[in-house]
């Protein structure tokens, strides 16, 4: 949702701007903009354009043309105000005094706006963004009067601003008559500090850590309400009231080979390649092995004692998009394993319909990004009301991992397209650790059936890979089904679950119209829309439910769909019913989702490609959602 970069130091600005705002594409690509302060000149240059970053890269010859080692970027994902030159960001105020770029959403920029009319500020765009900035001129320019330094002055501005706002941002801010000082502050959304060191000893910011990675490795998480001053040389870090804090770097382990193509064609197909490695390495710390050479789970990083686990009454499992479908999958497990008894949320409904939590409850908050404002929202209401909460999180240092009482990080590495996919599975992998533990503790499975599932979560990157190595069937297959127009996914229980993913996954990187239904709810409406040629796929990898959702898939064939059918070896009496068929391998059923969700990831990246579509970016969608 919006990508911030900035970079101060002994380098020329405007090349690595923009090379930090490539690997921030992901996060908004409606428009692009730059601004670099000119030293030689003494002004501050902004060049914006519509559209993808390559036209701003074309525009500024990749950047070399933009003179000066100090600037910030941006690349949009539209909120106030159309897509548009204007409404890209740097924006600033008169004579480019103050120059933002803006991340989040300022919900009261009306009045903000209002009042900066009556003082006799000029608007240029629709955007939100913009009333900040000419705050923080007026703020500024109140400042200068009190006889301050140009730090002090510059503080003083940034956290009045801070005070008069209502919404989330993160900023990264210039002031025109500071040359060689970048500053940045945040609320409710991503922002760090990278350090440079060498030949292009400096500082940078950024939204996320791919964007600085090329550069370094040594970041800081800035954390709400808190304003960084940085220049070449040094970095200071101060509270709202302006007093000087101490902030730790931490190392980034993973590098920035992690954040490339690899010689694949897109992201997401080399991120479904990536399942395994990323379901294993989210398994193995966490599964050891005891001196009788049985397995055992060690969830201590949780920090939760087992009397308390033993003692949950309820838990709540809340997500958005596809960490939504992974808290469905979620339910049916941990209450089949531990006989807990689940609810699961959206988080966007769940903080506003004012929930009943039992205090003994377990809160489990589900999030690749750890940023997502919804999920962030939904996990500082429960804390308020006191609950226990758990976070699964694919981003280190994210908000949502740093605000849970415990957090169970995926290793997926980082997630670069749009479209979840790795991430997804190793969500899943970390609720099946959960839902055994939780069944362990409190009794409710045998030693023995025990260390089986614990077997089974182990065989399961191997059983990736082998339907992987099946792909090029479900590329045919997608390459015919291009065309379609409309697509049903049906399951029931977790079937119906993976049927929630396909759909989503579909819909978003092929523009296709489907749906996803709980199978027997077909003939309660939605049937009526089955005609000839409509695909239906129809999943059934849970041997309970086999045959109900075959009849189902009868109901619909005999209303003319065309059928695709996804479940496991051996259930070949679906080929009686179904046009095409695709085979998983056998696993524990509860772990099935793991296995049927990756010809649906398949099937949907190959459609997309059929159709020449940006699979990593597709229209108006943003890989992290920072806005309600
Ligand atoms: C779909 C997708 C989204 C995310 C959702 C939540 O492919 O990626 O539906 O799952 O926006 O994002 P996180 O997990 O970052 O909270």
């Amino acid at each position: 949702m919006c990508g911030i970069v900035g970079y101060v130091g002994t380098r020329q600005a405007a090349p690595i701007l923009l090379d930090g705002l490539s690997r921030l594409e992901y996060r908004g690509y409606d428009s692009a903009g730059i601004a670099v302060r000119d030293e030689e000149n003494e002004h501050v240059e902004v060049v914006k354009a519509k559209g993808r970053l390559k036209n701003l890269m074309e525009m500024t010859d990749s950047g070399h043309a933009v003179r000066g080692t100090c600037g910030v970027g941006h690349t949009r994902w539209a909120t106030h105000g159309e897509p548009s030159t204007i409404n890209a960001h740097p924006h600033y105020s008169r004579e480019k005094r103050v120059v933002v770029v803006h991340n989040g959403i300022i919900e009261n920029y009306q009045d903000i706006k209002d009042m900066l009319v009556r003082k006799g500020y000029a608007f240029r765009t629709q955007t939100d963004t913009e009333a900040a900035a000419l705050l923080l001129d007026s703020y500024y320019t109140e400042a200068g009067k009190k006889g301050l330094g140009p730090r002090e002055r510059a503080l003083d501005a940034i956290r009045n601003m801070m005070i008069r706002v209502r919404g989330s941002y993160a900023l990264g801010i210039l002031f025109g008559d500071q040359p060689g000082v970048m500053y940045a502050t945040r609320k409710d959304s991503p922002l760090i500090i990278g350090r440079c060191d060498g030949e292009m000893r400096g500082h940078m910011i950024a939204s996320d850590v791919p964007a600085v990675l090329s550069y370094t490795r040594n970041v800081v998480y800035i954390d709400n309400l808190e304003i960084a001053c940085l220049t070449q040389e040094e970095m200071r870090v101060y509270n709202i009231d302006c007093e000087q804090i101490d902030k730790a770097f931490v190392e980034i382990k993973w590098d920035a080979a992690s954040a490339e193509k690899d010689g694949y064609e897109h992201f997401m197909i080399k991120e479904i390649h990536e399942q395994p490695r990323a379901v294993r390495d989210t398994l193995s710390p966490r599964i050891k092995e005891r001196e009788d050479g049985q397995k055992c789970l060690d969830l201590s990083e949780l920090e939760l004692p087992d009397e308390e686990l033993a003692g949950v009454s309820r838990v709540y499992l809340i997500g958005c998009g596809s960490a939504y479908h992974v808290g469905t999958a979620a339910r049916t497990v941990i209450e089949r394993l531990a006989h807990i008894p689940c609810e699961v949320d959206l988080a966007s409904e769940f903080r506003y319909r004012d929930p009943i939590l039992e205090p003994r409850g377990l809160v489990i908050i589900i999030s690749q990004s750890g940023e997502t404002a919804d999920s962030l929202a939904a996990l500082r209401l429960c804390r308020e009301r006191g609950m226990r909460t758990l976070a699964i999180v694919n981003v280190v240092g994210s908000s949502i991992a740093r605000e849970a009482d415990a957090v169970m990080y995926t290793w997926a590495g980082p997630e670069i397209s749009v479209a979840t996919t790795k991430a997804y599975s190793t969500q899943l992998a970390a609720i099946y650790l959960i839902a055994t533990k939780l069944a362990a503790v409190r009794g409710q499975i045998s030693p023995e059936r025990e260390q089986q599932l614990i077997e089974d979560m182990l065989a399961l990157p191997d059983k990736i890979e082998r339907v992987l190595s099946d792909k090029e069937r479900v590329q045919w297959y997608a390459n015919k089904m291009a065309a379609c127009k409309d697509v049903f996914f049906i399951g029931r229980g977790l079937d119906h679950a993976i049927s929630l993913e396909g759909s989503l996954k579909l819909k978003e990187i092929s523009y296709i119209h489907s749906e996803a239904y709980a199978a027997g709810e077909l003939k309660h409406g939605t049937i009526s829309l089955i005609e000839d040629g409509v695909l239906v796929v129809g999943v059934a990898t849970q041997p309970d439910l086999f045959e109900k959702v075959v009849s189902n898939m009868v109901e619909v064939r005999s209303r003319g769909a065309y059928l695709f059918g996804l479940t496991t070896y051996g259930q070949y009496a679906i080929e009686d019913t179904v046009n095409f068929t695709v085979y998983v391998p056998r696993t524990e059923p509860l772990f099935a989702t793991s296995l049927a969700v990756v010809p649906l990831q398949l099937l949907a990246y190959y459609i997309s490609c059929a159709k020449g579509l940006d699979v990593d970016k597709p229209r108006n969608l943003a890989k992290s959602v920072t806005v309600e």
